[in-house]
């Protein structure tokens, strides 16, 4: 268990993170998400000591990771895999940092054949590929068996059998009890791995929601209908606040109403569906519409997220979420100022503290996703 209490990070005039607040808890896999430079390693930083946080607190199990007699069985982290000592074997490096803690040699033996690495582990870890380092970096945060486990964009060069193997192993990680923390940019990997997702952006908490409130409340909104009587079903559903847009002969894209109603109305009217899909938005979708406004560092094309579905808080039939998940809170959102696409690297347009309307509507919309009263763990 994770507990973060605004918490705060400085570099001289850099924010890079601000007024934190959060919990990782036990029994689920939870996403860290947000932009390059969002602060979500500087975040994971703090959780186990390398930084101190400007203000703020951040607990590990109850207590700050320093004062935990052994951490490494408290948490594991892998934070950035190449921090190994080059000139030695993968087997040596993880033998040495047992020893620290007093693991047995047999749980070295044990997390090498984990991380499948037992064919390389006696060769030179300076000379490991990308992949195989992240897995030995992994090996080494599972040493201690810890409760807690941190990981900084673990995927990061694996290979499709390595993703598969560490979606499972956090998955069963989770089940047995442990809380994780797992940091990516591969949103589409994130729907498949988290049960809940932490996003940041500039620093500041945008969501704090389980992966199905995310995707639910990013929805589009509306619904596709096929009916072999599709014209006379557009009669029947046309009134105030319903807009109905023919896709192809026989299909409709139906907002304002939800995929029940439509289903009701067409069965009362005895017309046949023969399709009935609310269109969902992807995980990746969700998050380019929620961070759209706290992108620091954009590529040189001009294409944005602008297409992205948006959460409209006041699209009609709004997804209806359970109250306690989506309290509003106090917590500002990351955006401070929207920014043009086409910016270099390390260029901003905007000054901390100026806020736009753009901005003002991230803020609508982060309110939305926080929820810091949430009961339902
Ligand atoms: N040691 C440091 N000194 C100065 N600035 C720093 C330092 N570490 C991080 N920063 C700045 O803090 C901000 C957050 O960085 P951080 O590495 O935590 O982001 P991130 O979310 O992990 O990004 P990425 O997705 O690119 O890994 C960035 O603007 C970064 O430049
Ligand atoms: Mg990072």
């Amino acid at each position: 268990m994770i507990e973060a209490a605004n918490l705060t990070k400085r570099y001289g005039e850099k924010t890079a993170v601000e007024d934190l607040s959060f919990t990782v808890r036990p029994g689920a896999v939870t996403g860290f998400l947000g932009p390059n430079g969002a602060g979500k390693s500087t975040t994971m930083r703090m959780i186990v000591g390398l930084d101190a946080p400007t203000a703020g607190s951040v607990t590990v199990n109850g207590r700050p990771y320093a004062e935990h007699a052994a951490p490494q069985r408290e948490v594991g982290a892998l934070l950035e895999a190449k921090a190994v000592h080059t000139g030695r074997s993968a087997y040596h490096h993880l033998r040495a940092m047992a020893a620290l803690t007093g693991i047995s040699r047999r749980r070295v033996d044990e997390v090498i054949e984990l991380a499948g690495l037992a064919d390389v582990a006696r060769k030179r870890a300076g000379g490991f590929s990308l992949g195989m380092g992240q897995r030995l970096g992994i090996a080494a945060a599972l040493l201690g068996d810890p409760t807690t486990l941190i990981l900084d964009e673990p995927v990061n060069g694996l290979d499709p059998d390595g993703v598969l193997w560490i979606r499972t192993l956090l998955k069963d990680v989770a089940a047995s009890g442990r809380a994780v923390l797992v940091s990516s940019h591969l949103m589409s990997e994130m729907a498949l791995t988290a049960d809940h997702l932490i996003v940041i952006g500039r620093g500041r908490l945008i969501a704090d929601v389980s992966v199905a409130e995310f995707v639910a409340r990013a929805a589009r909104d509306s619904v596709l209908v096929r009916s072999p009587d599709a014209g006379r079903l557009r009669e029947v559903l046309a009134e105030d606040g319903v807009v109905i847009s023919g896709v192809e002969r026989g299909l409709l894209d139906i907002t304002g109403l939800t995929a029940g109603q439509i289903g009701d109305r067409a069965h009362a009217e005895d017309i046949r569906v023969h399709e009935l899909t609310p269109q969902q938005a992807s995980l990746e979708e969700a998050f380019m519409a929620l961070t759209r406004d706290a992108v620091e560092y954009h590529g040189g094309t001009a294409a944005g997220p602008a297409h992205a579905a948006r959460p409209d808080p006041d699209a009609a039939n709004p997804i209806d979420l359970d109250d306690a998940t989506t309290r509003a809170t106090g917590n500002a959102p990351a955006a401070t100022a929207a920014q043009t696409a086409g910016n270099q690297p390390g260029e901003t347009t905007n000054q901390p503290g100026e806020n736009t309307p753009a901005a003002d509507e991230a803020a609508d919309q982060a309110r939305e996703f926080t929820t810091p009263g949430r009961t339902d763990r």
